[in-house]
Parts: C-alpha cells; sequence; structure tokens
C-alpha cells in the first residue's frame, strides 16, 4: 500500500499524509453515526450540572470510558449558571473510546482493510486497537490540545503506539488543524499520563520544553486526508475561533509486542479485549 518514499517519509518525519484516503460516502456515513450517539446522549447522566465534588465524578466518567463509547462536553460549552451556550449537538467536545469495539458503523470504519495495510507498511506487526475519538472541534468553542505526544497517554516498552488521524471535513489553520513538529519524534518522552486506582496524574519524564510556532508545521488538509503519526511525534491544535467546525476520527494503535503498561488509564478487562484488524 505505501510506498518506499512514503515509508521513509514517516520514520524521517514522524508523520505521514495520505490524501483521499477516505471515501466522501464513508465519511457522510460515520459522521451520521456519530451524530445519532449525540442526539440520544442524555446530558444529565453525568456529572457536570452537580457542584458537589464535579472533579472525582468527571474523573470516573472519564476513567470508565476505556470500554464505553461516551460524549465529552467542550470546555466553553457552558454559560456561568450552567447552561448550554448553544445546542448540545454543538457543544460536544468528543466521543470516545471504544467505538471502534462496539458500534457496527465505527468498527468497519476502522477495522477497514487498507488501514490495517498502511498499518503493516509502517512496521506494527500485531497491531492492537486501544482506542477511537470522534472529536468535533466545535465552531465557536473548540478547545486547544495542548502541545503533547500520544506515548505519554499509551506507554509501551519501547514506544509502538501511532495515532491515525481521518479527516472528517477540511482542516486549516482557521478551524483548528493539526500542527506537529517534523522530525520531533526523535526527541524524548517528555511526559506520562499515568493511573493509581482512581486517580490519574501526570509525571515529567523530561525537561525537553515544546516546540514553537517556528519549528511547527500546521498540516492543513481536506476531507478524506489520514494523517499517520508515531505516538512520539509533538503535535496540539488550536481553538476552534470560526464558524466552522473541524471533525475528525482518531484510532491510537500498538504494537503487541511491546510490552503495554499497567499504568496507563486505558485497560482492557477479559470480558473486552483489545483487539487488532
Ligand atoms: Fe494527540
Amino acid at each position: 500500500m505505501l510506498t518506499q518514499d512514503q515509508k521513509h517519509g514517516f520514520d524521517r518525519d514522524g508523520y505521514l499524509v495520505i490524501e483521499d484516503f477516505k471515501s466522501a460516502a464513508e465519511i457522510a456515513t460515520l459522521r451520521d453515526r456519530a451524530a445519532a450517539i449525540v442526539e440520544a446522549f442524555d446530558p444529565t447522566e453525568i456529572s457536570i450540572f452537580s457542584t458537589n465534588d464535579q472533579t472525582r465524578t468527571s474523573d470516573d466518567y472519564f476513567l470508565d470510558s476505556g470500554d464505553k463509547i461516551r460524549c465529552f462536553f467542550e470546555e466553553e460549552a457552558f454559560d456561568g449558571t450552567g447552561r448550554l451556550r448553544q445546542a448540545k449537538k454543538l457543544s460536544i467536545n468528543k466521543i470516545g473510546h471504544a467505538m471502534h469495539d462496539l458500534d457496527p458503523v465505527f468498527d468497519r470504519f476502522s477495522r477497514d482493510p487498507r488501514l490495517g495495510e498502511v498499518v503493516g507498511d509502517l512496521g506494527i506487526a500485531e497491531p492492537r486497537l486501544w482506542q477511537s475519538m470522534y472529536i468535533f472541534k466545535q465552531p465557536g468553542i473548540g478547545g486547544e490540545v495542548r502541545w503533547h505526544q500520544d506515548a505519554t497517554f499509551f506507554h509501551t516498552e519501547p514506544s509502538t503506539v501511532t495515532g491515525f488521524w481521518f479527516a472528517l471535513e477540511n482542516a486549516d489553520r482557521s478551524n483548528g488543524c493539526l500542527w506537529v513538529e517534523p522530525g520531533g519524534h526523535r526527541g524524548p518522552l517528555r511526559e506520562r499520563f499515568v493511573r493509581d486506582g482512581r486517580k490519574v496524574s501526570v509525571e515529567k519524564v523530561a525537561p525537553t520544553p515544546w516546540p514553537t510556532d517556528s519549528t511547527a508545521v500546521p498540516l492543513e488538509v481536506r476531507g478524506g486526508t489520514l494523517v499517520c503519526f508515531s505516538g512520539m511525534l509533538p503535535h496540539y491544535s488550536a481553538p476552534n475561533r470560526s464558524t466552522t467546525s473541524r471533525h475528525a476520527y482518531t484510532l491510537h494503535i500498538t504494537d503487541a509486542w511491546a510490552k503495554y503498561s499497567p499504568r496507563n488509564w486505558l485497560q482492557r478487562g477479559p470480558e473486552m479485549p483489545v483487539r487488532g484488524f
């Protein structure tokens, strides 16, 4: 599937952009399914409306989402009185984190044999699909995702996690496209996000500073584009202050031969083991 040039580019830069990977029809089907999940979501089932102990309960909502399908609000979704600023469907930050295992439409989109080929070509011998996220980057309130490396969240020894980012509509600087640091995957892992029972925290691993806009490049891509990137590659996306959304779908995949840290926040039990393609 991938040419030698593409493989070399991935090794050199830490990322690879593949245009027109998904068809308009595949994208429309996924978008419709995401809209239906949001439509069915009852916000009162989560704690964001309760003022008591909000941090703990929202952590629980996140921590228990690794084998579920849950909707998360944008941070700026609510006004000072706790009311949504805009309609529910324009207030959701993301859906996570196991649609690829629980929902047939997401399963089909994620376990596309062509994607399996790309994953193999990038050197992942025994893929394990740990996480799916549907990211809305809503118009006006789409939140920033600060500089990070995905290996912070999916630590394996050695590092194997690779991100697969599907543009579900055009992404550019105005609506909060991805920014990456070409070659930055050769730097050290800076942070680890670790779980201890019901608590999570961030550990500093290396003091290496994050890139600046002088070394980062924006990945302005059309809908249908697939961006593959090393879990060690620093990347971020700016807030979306435009009137256009920036939907994207992501998968995080590790290689089964590398040891998956028991301290990672996302673990799977025997009733729903992590799977490949
Ligand atoms: Fe990321």
